[in-house]
């Protein structure tokens, strides 16, 4: 049976393509969507790609990856900077979890600078641009294969 990796998105995300360009780029999420599907497909891996803006809603997702996925890739968006709840059901996953930014928040404002979520992240990707999901699920599979 093939490994199923969550990649999930937090607020404002919805919005890339239109969001901040110079930041965070011209794709789309849906876009960003079918970049991952088609990377985890080649990596032998099955991918849940969600979004939501309510931190509730990703709290429910990370509750079923405890035991239904083999790792998540996280981008809690503004989240990562506020959010205890996130740390704390993080720390219920047991399988690899790799915290991923768009930009790298170390170059911005000083409030970015502190992340609630790498306390319980494997590993931390940073401004990469959208690039930075395909290296994330590369090192998933690479984590995933490894054990
Ligand atoms: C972000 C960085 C966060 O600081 C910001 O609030 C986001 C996106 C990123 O992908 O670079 O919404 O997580």
């Amino acid at each position: 049976m093939s490994k199923q990796i969550f990649v999930l998105n937090g607020p404002n995300l919805n919005l890339l393509g239109t969001r901040e360009p110079d930041i965070y780029g011209h794709t789309t999420l849906a876009e960003l969507k079918a970049m991952c599907e088609s990377r985890a497909k080649s990596r032998g891996l099955e991918i849940f790609f969600e979004q939501s803006n309510s931190e509730a809603q990703i709290l429910d997702w990370i509750h079923q990856a405890i035991d239904g996925a083999d790792g998540i890739i996280i981008n809690p968006a503004a989240f990562t900077h506020t959010s205890v709840a996130i740390l704390d059901a993080l720390n219920n996953v047991k399988s690899p979890i790799i915290e991923l930014h768009i930009s790298n928040p170390h170059k911005r404002e000083s409030f970015r600078h502190v992340s609630y979520v790498t306390a319980a992240a494997t590993g931390l990707i940073a401004g990469l641009g959208v690039n930075g999901y395909v290296v994330a699920i590369d090192a998933m599979a690479d984590m995933l294969a490894a054990k």
